[in-house]
């Protein structure tokens, strides 16, 4: 089944928080889409969101769900391989929320079996789409500021209690990935890949602090490759467990450029001197910025579907995972306990 982007059907898999707060609000108003059904092996929760949102049908097997053009994959990482063999087989196009898989086998595994079945995949890494992302991207490659010369990155707090009791994503780091490098350092790497256009990367040193086998912070030195084959010098820490520089720092040989985490957050010039000369972009309101975030990875992943089947290693944020995977293979035995968060 293809997409007609003047009417595709989408089908929910997932009925959870990021799925009702993020996506429904979103799709239930975007041009030419309608949501068909939603499934969840917790049949009540899918039962419930379709009632909320006047969704026709509510599923609990993939097996029982009819066709569609496209399927959001939302439920924990570790539980998406057999849901996306279903899915793909089915021709579906698929959305995964972010992170796309477990592993980078697992990635490969899915792109190839796409690939094999002819139907595009899209990965829900929304911060691609914010405003500041996309103007620093073109000032980057316009070299306004001169080449690239370091990078840094960062993001987190002190956290006392995660909040989550014992969720999956607290107590099972096979269902959410492991840590906070794979949950907010998604979005972190992947900015800066996307704003670089990032080709390859080094890691030269990679420290990590672990409680119950889930990690709290991950500190990277390293660099990223650029222009086919400059390496410019990376630094980047994601935290939990201490309060952290958040943002991203693009520094070039006539200044910088300052972001941060936020949908409604301006793009800095700052010149050599180290003083704001230009302020790019910015709005008053987080919601509306993120909001419109996400209604434009839609809209482009359903346009995209309508045109071609064809996706690069970017449109599935391929190396985003390959460099999350590097960095917990790099930590190995460097693993420091870590005290003082409770649930
Ligand atoms: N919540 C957010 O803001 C947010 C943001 C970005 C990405 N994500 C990602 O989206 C995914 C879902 O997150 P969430 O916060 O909505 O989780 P959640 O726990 O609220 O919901 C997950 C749902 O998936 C269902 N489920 C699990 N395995 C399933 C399977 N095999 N088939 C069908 N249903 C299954 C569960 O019953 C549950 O209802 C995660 O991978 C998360 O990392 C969440």
């Amino acid at each position: 089944m293809r997409a007609d982007v003047r009417s595709v059907r989408v089908g929910l898999l997932g009925a959870g928080n990021v799925v009702e707060s993020i996506h429904l609000p979103v799709l239930a108003s975007l041009d030419g889409v309608s949501v068909a059904w939603v499934c969840d092996t917790d049949t009540a929760r899918a039962r419930a969101l379709a009632s909320t949102y006047s969704l026709p049908r509510a599923f609990g097997s993939l097996d029982d769900c009819p066709d569609v053009d496209v399927v959001l994959v939302a439920i924990p990482v570790g539980a998406r391989r057999g849901a996306l063999e279903t899915i793909l087989a089915r021709g579906w196009h698929a959305f995964c929320e972010k992170p796309f898989a477990p592993t980078l086998e697992d990635h490969e595994w899915i792109v190839a079996e796409a690939r094999r079945r002819k139907v595009r995949l899209g990965i829900g890494l929304v911060r691609r789409h914010y405003a500041s992302v996309k103007t620093a991207r073109e000032l980057v490659d316009a070299g306004v500021l001169g080449p690239l010369e370091v990078i840094l990155g960062g993001e987190g707090a002190r956290v006392r209690h995660t909040g989550r009791g014992g969720d999956w994503y607290q107590a099972n780091a096979h269902a959410s990935g492991g840590g906070v490098l794979f949950e907010a350092g998604a979005h972190l790497v992947d900015q800066i890949f996307t704003i670089a256009r990032v080709d390859d990367y080094r890691i030269d040193r990679c420290s990590q602090r672990v409680l119950k086998g889930i990690e709290f912070e991950t500190s990277v030195r390293g660099s990223v490759i650029v222009d086919g084959g400059r390496p410019v010098p990376l630094g980047m820490v994601v935290s939990q467990v201490s309060d952290v520089y958040g943002g991203i720092v693009m520094r070039c040989a006539n200044g910088e450029l300052r972001l941060g985490a936020t949908a409604s957050g301006a793009t800095e010039i700052y010149g050599r001197h180290g003083r704001i000369t230009g302020r790019l972009g910015g709005s008053a309101s987080e919601g509306a910025a993120f909001n419109a975030a996400v209604r434009a990875e839609w809209r482009e992943f359903v346009d995209s579907c309508a045109r071609s089947v064809e996706f690069s290693d970017w449109d599935t944020g391929l190396r985003t995972t390959a460099f999350i995977e590097a960095c917990y293979r790099f930590n190995g035995a460097r693993a420091e306990r870590v005290s003082g968060v409770g649930s």
